[in-house]
């Protein structure tokens, strides 16, 4: 980005430039669009987690007067209409009779209301073959196989069972996580509709690329007969990075109704069919020399699945590159349980085995009577040990210095239970936390109005992290305008195509393809001045032009130049100027190892009487490259930590035993923490110039927040109480 006298915005902490359109509620999401005509869609869902269906009676939910049609797996009709080797089979779309987990969608019912639809939902009559289900983890564990039933995927180096023996201090434990449900403030909706054979979908997801390629194949149509709209999504955390069975059959209705149709979930609706993070055991061996060097290190990691679709949440990515250590095996299996399919959610793998990963270090720390941050600061990895790659950037030790001395780490009395505040005992915890950096190719299209100002389209999303506002921080900064002479779409596949946000790349992602599109712009304005005779710039190279103050002047002679209305109203092009850009990874970021880092500090109160933990203060210092708009990345963070302390104290989707059903599918038993919960959280962002990850030099923060802190605030609780507390959450029954 050049660095011209005209206002900066990158770094700086703009407000979001669509919050008013949230505040007064013009920001339309995928359940909000008026359409004529419109009916209703609602879910019936298995009322058992096994078997068969014996017999479904609909006729008196069709009878009901305002019902539009009743679909099952009786009249769904094939999906897709000819079998396609490449579709997607993890989905039920009322393609037979089979149940395989509770709360199955077994049918959808249309209507003139919603309320009608969900009435006549209620009177589907259905009966079972019930089979008894397999939900229990533990019970389950010797049928731990690899995925996909191959032999192996481990990864091994140096010798493990050796460095065992040559080791001076020890820790091998067991490590469990429960099933946990994203939750996002918005649950999935879609309205879609029909036009001379183009299907058109509003749909709330991370992916609207891959939501209409998979819509193309579930309806035999071509991709270019889909059309993908999300203009605002309510949160995703990744279960919006699938398309889930409710939108394809959200299209079937709407097919078969003839009609738009709104398939707006209910937030019981997404328990069991739209993804969970699966449940890990996971076994943590360290050992380490005299000094508290690590010398081994083996993670084995096993997680729940489904029995229809082989999903492995791998926590052990970080064990084998965080830490220095020459000798370390890793293995990540699967056990099948009657359960709906697990998905990636926010920070999959890295989440529970970094939590794993960062007790075993405090144990290990306690082991060698080591402060555990000096623990940490001691096997500093200085080069990714896993592939031999140096790192593009690494500023993990001073999130370790910056964070310990705002959290005042050093006052810590190391002893258990030591720290008193009235009749609470005080726990002080800290943890680690790294996240890969991801990047994928996207495009973006450039328009130039007259006037100077810009329309810039990217078929990105924005799933609540702010992209509508960095891209057009980026944009401005680019060009030289200010940001009310931005005007980012973003949301539609008649844009030019992004991959999905997840995996912390868009800002990455689609943030390199606005710079490229916005330097491509600049290129071409530079080019026609500089060769016109009327222009002030004519003659003057691109290097020698700056993009500020709306236009393009001469970097040695700043008030040389004209606005880009100049230019365009000379060209003749008007207001048809129009450019595109790709922008891809390049080679030498694949010469490197693209991480963000951080470290966290907790602080937790815990009543030795009633067992109740409460987290009194949090410090998270994070690097990850540079920081676009510190207000909406230090809520990102802030939203990750408090993702983390429900994980740590209160989260845990749970299944009957017997019958395999869901005992807590809604919010006021699966406790998600409320601002009650909450306590003050600081985050300080270490600023990183990177010039390898990509063109802006951002690594992504969506995901490195929640890694770790279920472990910061586990150690906590040890310390504070000396209970060793290995299976989340962390209940007031467990402490005890
Ligand atoms: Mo994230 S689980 O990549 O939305």
């Amino acid at each position: 980005m050049s660095t011209g006298k005209t206002e900066r915005h990158v770094g700086k902490p703009v407000d979001r430039v669509d919050g008013r359109l949230k505040v007064t509620g013009q920001a339309k999401y995928a359940a909000e669009y008026p359409l004529d005509r419109l009916a209703f869609g609602a879910l019936v869902q298995s009322t058992v987690s096994k078997g068969k269906i014996k017999n479904i009676d609909s006729s008196a939910a069709e009878k009901l007067p305002g019902v539009v049609c009743v679909i099952t797996y009786k009249n769904a009709g094939k999906i897709p209409p000819k079998p396609l080797s490449d579709f997607d089979d993890s989905l039920h779309l009322l393609q037979d009779n089979v149940i395989y987990h509770d709360r199955q969608t077994i049918g959808v019912v249309v209507a003139d209301t919603f309320e009608t639809a969900t009435h006549a939902a209620s009177l589907v009559k259905v009966d079972y073959d019930e089979v008894a289900p397999n939900v229990v983890m533990d019970k389950n564990l010797a049928k731990a196989r690899f995925a996909g039933n191959k032999k192996e995927s481990t990864t091994k180096r140096g010798n493990f069972d050796n460095a065992q023996q040559a080791a001076v201090f020890k820790v091998q434990r067991t490590y469990s996580t429960p099933q946990e449900i994203h939750s996002p403030m918005e649950p999935h909706a879609t309205t879609a509709y029909w036009d001379n054979g183009k299907l058109v979908v509003y749909e709330s997801t991370q992916a609207i690329f891959n939501t209409r390629n998979k819509l193309a194949k579930a309806f035999g149509v071509s991709p270019a007969d889909v059309r993908v709209i999300t203009n605002f999504v309510g949160g995703g955390f990744g279960t919006k990075l699938m398309t889930w069975s409710g939108c394809i059959l959200a299209a079937l209705a709407a097919k078969q109704s003839k009609r738009p149709v709104r398939l707006a979930l209910t937030r019981a609706n997404l328990y069991g069919n739209t993804g969970h993070r699966p449940q890990t055991v996971q076994t943590l061996s360290l050992c380490a020399d005299k000094d508290a060097k690590l010398l081994g290190i083996r993670h084995d990691c096993v997680s729940s699945t489904c029995t229809f679709n082989d999903f492995v949440e791998d926590g052990t990515e970080a064990s084998v590159m965080l830490y220095r250590c020459p000798n370390v095996v890793t293995s990540a299996k699967v056990v099948p349980l009657d359960l709906g399919k697990p998905i990636w959610m926010r920070a999959p793998g890295h989440c529970p085995g970094t939590y794993a990963l960062e007790c075993a270090m405090d144990e290990l720390s306690y082991e060698a009577k080591i402060d555990p941050l000096k623990l940490r600061q001691i096997n500093y990895a200085d080069k990714d040990e896993s592939n031999g790659l140096p790192w593009s950037s690494k500023s993990l030790d001073k999130c370790y210095d910056k964070g310990a001395e705002l959290f005042r780490w050093h006052e810590r009395n190391p002893v258990p239970g030591s720290m008193k505040k009235g009749n609470r005992l005080v726990g002080w915890g800290m943890s680690s936390t790294t996240h890969p950096t991801f990047r994928m190719k996207a495009s973006a299209k450039l328009n130039m109005n007259s006037d100077g100002s810009v329309s810039i389209r990217c078929g990105t999303q924005d799933i609540g992290t702010g992209t509508y506002t960095i891209m057009t921080q980026i944009a401005a900064d680019t060009l030289g305008l200010p940001l009310e002479k931005v005007a980012f779409h973003l949301g539609d596949t008649e844009m030019p195509e992004a991959p999905m946000s997840g995996g912390s790349m868009t800002a990455a992602t689609a943030g390199s393809a606005i710079h490229a599109v916005c330097e491509a712009a600049v290129n071409k304005l530079a080019a026609q001045a500089g060769a016109d005779k009327q222009s002030p710039l004519m003659g003057a190279k691109l290097d020698d032009i700056e993009a500020v103050r709306g236009g393009l002047y001469l970097k040695s002679k700043p008030e040389t130049g004209e606005s880009y209305s100049a230019i365009l109203a000379r060209s003749g092009s008007g207001s048809s100027f129009e450019v595109s850009a790709s922008a891809a990874p390049q080679d030498e970021a694949e010469k490197h190892s693209k991480h963000s880092f951080g470290a966290h500090f907790a602080e937790v109160e815990v009543d030795p009487e009633l067992g109740t933990i409460r987290v009194t203060r949090f410090v998270s210092a994070v690097s990850a490259g540079r920081i676009l708009n510190p207000k909406t990345a230090g809520s990102q963070v802030k939203g990750g930590i408090i993702y983390g302390i429900g994980m740590a104290l209160t989260e845990e989707l749970i299944h009957d035993e017997k019958t395999g059903r869901t005992l807590n599918a809604d919010l006021a038993e699966y406790h998600i923490p409320v601002h009650a919960d909450i306590p003050n959280i600081e985050t300080i962002f270490i600023d990183e110039e990177d010039n390898i990850v990509n063109p802006i030099g951002v690594k992504g923060i969506g995901e490195i927040a929640v890694i770790g802190v279920a472990a910061a605030v586990a150690n906590a609780v040890y310390h504070a109480t000396g209970k060793r507390i290995r299976d989340l959450p962390i209940t007031l029954d467990k402490i005890m």
